[in-house]
């Protein structure tokens, strides 16, 4: 299972497919992966945040930048309406998660910036930003490959550039070892492996 979790963390570019999960009604393990790990970053409103700081809490971390054109809106989208439904479901069990999007794009996603972007998705989820070291660092410990595309524009709050980076849907327990991969779609496949009903489901099964 390791093997294919590696195999998806390949794929790099934001459009590209991951490994396909709920494969018998099963989801891609995580369990035993060295993926998350301390860290210290700015959420969306400013404020010093801490991997530790999340203890006790599951947790649903998503890499990806505001800029992103159509992967990250999407994934983020499905994930927060499912979220949205299992804190309905499930009110108790959802207040144990946090869900988090951890920017690939520190050059333009500012918190004012990243505020807006995750503010539209759902109130509970938090951004989180810093220096590009930093988000370097950070995404080495989970497993994130990211890179600006070549030749598609100069660094800068106003550039226009697209950022290639994994599909990396986690989620995370509340001793902060990574569970499984949320699922997302497969633009491959006809199915609808990530839509909001499969993300409730999928929150049903792993979050106690
Ligand atoms: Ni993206």
């Amino acid at each position: 299972m390791i093997a294919s979790v590696a195999l998806m963390l390949m794929a790099a570019a934001c459009g590209q497919a991951g490994e396909k999960s709920g494969q018998n009604g099963s989801y891609v393990s995580l369990a035993g992966a060295k993926i998350g790990g301390p860290f210290t970053l700015t959420s969306d409103t400013g404020k010093t945040v801490k991997w530790d700081d999340f203890k006790g809490r599951y947790r649903l971390v998503y890499f990806g930048y505001t800029y992103c054109p159509d992967v990250c809106p999407l994934d983020l989208q499905h994930i927060m309406q499912g979220f949205r439904q299992f804190e309905k479901d499930a009110p108790e069990r959802a207040a144990r998660v946090q869900p988090l999007f951890i920017s690939v794009d520190p050059e333009r996603d500012t918190p004012a910036v990243l505020h807006d972007y995750v503010s539209a998705f759902h109130p509970r989820l938090i951004g989180l930003t810093g220096s590009p070291q930093a988000i370097a660092a950070v995404a080495k410990q989970f497993a994130v490959v990211y890179g600006r595309e070549q030749g598609s524009g100069k660094p800068g709050a106003s550039a226009q550039y697209l950022v290639s980076h994994s599909r990396t849907p986690y989620l995370f327990g509340p001793d902060g070892q990574p569970i499984a991969l949320v699922p997302v779609d497969d633009p491959a496949t006809p199915e609808a492996e990530g839509k909001p009903e499969q993300i409730v489901r999928f929150l049903e099964s792993q979050v106690r």
